[in-house]
């Protein structure tokens, strides 16, 4: 009976014994598996070489290092293992304290990611990409981070180079558009210019068209007054030609032929163009031209557009004047026997001081039909003589215009080059 009792125990233990076995060489087993697997995965890590793959204690000091950390950052894994890993970055973030924010951003959101400037052993520097994850033990415990780096420069350059050529692009894009823009500004600054100074004659042509017909048209026919309009008509076809000429002149490539001439023969031919719209708006004309004057060299035509243009204005500002006193006076005068001085100065109602300036920028008008270019074009030109023009103003006792030209120089027998007078 006792030995009955005593077999079955041993039954028991042996069966017990058996089963802890069993245990036993299942947990060895799990065991070995798992140093197996966390072996092979220490191989991977370490194999990667594209990747810089570290761990870290919780305080940021190094405590595993892979190859391709050993790769990129070139410290050996002995050189390194203890470090901090604030070592990796630029003087400029670890005083602005970037590895700690690092570390606490990946603690507070579960993962740290960016980019930025790394340092290598050696000092260079690389653009990193990087993400920061926190590793929790039991009872979750911050036991330290785990960290991924990445050398992304090469692909930084490239996009570099792509944000660079497209900027290059845009600007040679808006380049492109401005010149284009320019062209067409010029193109239509030329037509308005050419516009502004044929008006004046065409006008006159048309007037002396209407004129003609109607001295015909008469019983009997107003023979002697329609060939004074005809002869209006001739001259005033002339001008244009002139006008047109001298543009050709301003804006042809090289130095423009100039010729010398008289200028008061120049003002002359411009008042008798003007004599009709002088007299229409009762202007009195007041002209002082001193005789004997030196010549000048210059461009006939460009010449008498400046001074046309000036008289034309001081009609246009004295329309607000009394009839009685609309006076335009025109002087011409010898300066510093280098220099021709040519006056137009008028009635009107002169130019407020500030803005004398302005009004010799493009398209300034305070005319309603006014195109802002005739003292701009009567400046070019002048400019174009080596001369000067200018105005003075007290806003109250008219407009005082007045440019200079040099006289052409003598040579030592008192001789000019060029040798007739264009008048
Ligand atoms: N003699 C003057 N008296 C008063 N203001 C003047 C006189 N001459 C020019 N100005 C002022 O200067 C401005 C510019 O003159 P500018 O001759 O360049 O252009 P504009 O006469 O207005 O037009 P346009 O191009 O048709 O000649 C005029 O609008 C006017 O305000
Ligand atoms: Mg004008």
């Amino acid at each position: 009976m006792i030995a009955r009792r005593d077999n079955s125990r041993v039954a028991d233990l042996e069966k017990q014994v058996s089963e802890l076995t069993d245990e036993i060489a299942a947990a060895r087993e799990a065991e070995r598996q798992a140093l197996h697997s966390s072996a092979q995965f220490a191989i991977l890590v370490q194999s990667i070489k594209e990747y810089a793959i570290y761990m870290m204690d919780n305080a940021g000091h190094i405590i595993s290092w892979n190859g391709g950390a050993e790769r990129i950052k070139g410290y050996s894994r002995d050189e390194i293992i203890g470090r901090h890993f604030s070592r990796f970055y630029t003087e400029a973030d670890r005083k602005s304290g970037l590895p700690t924010k690092a570390l606490r951003q990946a603690v507070v959101e579960g993962k740290f990611e960016g980019e930025g400037w790394r340092v290598r052993k050696d000092g260079s520097q690389f653009w990193a990409s990087v993400v920061i994850h926190p590793i929790y033990g039991s009872s979750r415990t911050l036991i330290g981070f785990a960290k991924v780096t990445r050398d992304i420069t090469d692909r930084r350059h490239a996009q570099n180079m792509l944000e660079q050529k497209n900027k290059d692009l845009e600007l040679f894009a808006a380049r492109l558009q401005r010149e284009r823009d320019d062209k067409l500004m010029n193109a239509r600054a030329i037509v308005a210019v050419i516009a502004h100074e044929v008006r004046q004659p065409l006008t006159a042509i048309t007037a002396g068209g209407y004129a003609a017909q109607r001295f015909l048209k008469m019983v009997p026919p107003e023979h002697d007054q329609t060939q004074n309009a005809l002869e209006r008509i001739v001259n005033a076809g002339h001008r244009t030609s002139e006008i047109i000429d001298g543009f050709r002149a301003l804006f042809a490539r090289g130095v423009q032929k100039q010729k010398l001439m008289d200028i008061n023969e120049t003002i002359r031919g411009v008042l008798k163009s003007l004599s009709s719209d002088l007299y229409a708006h009762h202007v009195e004309l007041r002209a002082e031209l001193t005789p004997n004057l030196p010549p000048v060299y210059g461009n006939r035509g460009q010449l008498q557009q400046v001074i046309s243009n000036l008289i034309v204005n001081s009609i246009e500002a004295m329309e607000t004047t009394p009839n009685r006193s609309r006076v335009l006076l025109v002087r011409s005068e010898l300066r510093d026997n280098k220099a021709i001085a040519v006056g137009v100065k008028d009635s009107g109602p002169g130019i407020d001081k500030n803005r004398l300036d302005g009004i010799f920028t493009t398209f300034v008008s305070t005319k309603q039909h006014g195109m802002g270019l005739g003292l701009v074009i009567s400046r070019m030109i002048i400019d174009y003589h080596g001369g000067k023009l200018t105005a003075s103003s007290d806003g109250k006792e008219g407009a005082s215009f007045q440019f200079l030209l040099p006289t052409a120089p003598v040579d030592k027998d008192g001789i000019r080059a060029g040798e007739t007078i264009a008048t």
